[in-house]
């Protein structure tokens, strides 16, 4: 067991069997064969380079267990930075964009902390937009949200009024897109892929975006490990850039 999974093989026992490795290891432990059999399966999908969250079927996000499924981007641990930010600085009742919303990841988590604000989720991908109701219904967050298919670079004339526009963009450059692992590879294109230097999306949102704010404009970005000079640089408003854990440039908040 161990030969062929690894590091992942507890993660698996505590998924497959509610026990821990050592415990299933041990002598005189009898598993059912039909949890021999999901087990087989899981590391056949994983060793042959599924994501381990695809496999799985959920993934932890913030205080959330958030439903993943292929076809739409597992939400990623250094995605917390802007839902604490988020958190934290939305104004009392505030109405916010959770746009590119993929699996409803942030939509989710702010709605669950700030109880006062309301949440129109929207992305281009009809996958992600099924996938985010089910994760805004699983923690009972769907009748404060609105979710709409939406494309970034069409036309932003009806979108509605927003206090404040939360976003996490593909911003992946076509030089990195080259270097991705096959697990990675393994997630859709359309959700990683920024434009030829990452930088697409957020030159439209800002742009676009700012006839949408009921007051003076704020956004918070997530962006790569090394954009936040160029993000300064697209910001027409005060610009500040938040760190994450690993001291890398993660968020870039926009007001105007
Ligand atoms: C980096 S993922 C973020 C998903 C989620 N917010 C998260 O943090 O895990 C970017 C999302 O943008 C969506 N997307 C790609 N192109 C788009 C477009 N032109 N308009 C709107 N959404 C788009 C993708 O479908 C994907 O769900």
């Amino acid at each position: 067991m161990s030969a062929r999974l690894g590091d992942e093989a507890p993660a698996f026992c505590w998924y497959l069997f509610d026990r821990s490795f050592s415990d299933v290891r041990s002598d005189g432990n009898e598993v059912p064969d039909e949890c021999v059999n999901r087990y087989g399966e899981c590391v056949s999908r994983v060793t042959s380079g599924e994501p381990m969250q695809y496999v799985f079927g959920y993934t932890p996000f913030y205080d959330l267990q958030i439903v993943c499924r292929p076809g739409v981007l597992i939400p990623r641990y250094d995605t917390e930075v802007l839902v604490g930010e988020a958190i934290k600085t939305l104004p009392p009742g505030a109405v916010f964009a959770d746009m590119c919303c993929g699996s409803g990841c942030i939509a989710a988590a702010v709605l669950r902390h700030r109880p006062d604000t309301r949440a129109v989720c929207c992305d281009i991908s009809e996958e992600a937009l099924s996938l985010a109701w089910d994760n805004l219904e699983k923690y009972g967050l769907a009748d404060r949200a609105r979710v709409f298919r939406f494309d970034v670079f069409g036309s932003w004339e009806s979108f509605p009024l927003i206090d404040a526009l939360l976003c996490n963009p593909p911003y992946i450059s076509a030089a990195d897109m080259e270097k991705l692992p096959e697990n990675v590879r393994r997630e859709p294109a359309i959700a990683l892929y920024g434009g030829e230097d990452g930088l697409d999306f957020y030159r439209v949102i800002i742009e676009k975006s700012k006839r949408c704010f009921k007051g003076p404009a704020h956004i918070i970005f997530e962006i790569g490990y090394d954009q936040g000079a160029a993000l300064t640089g697209l910001s027409p408003h005060p610009c500040t850039i938040k760190k994450d854990l690993s001291g890398n440039d993660r968020v870039c908040i926009i007001r105007g």
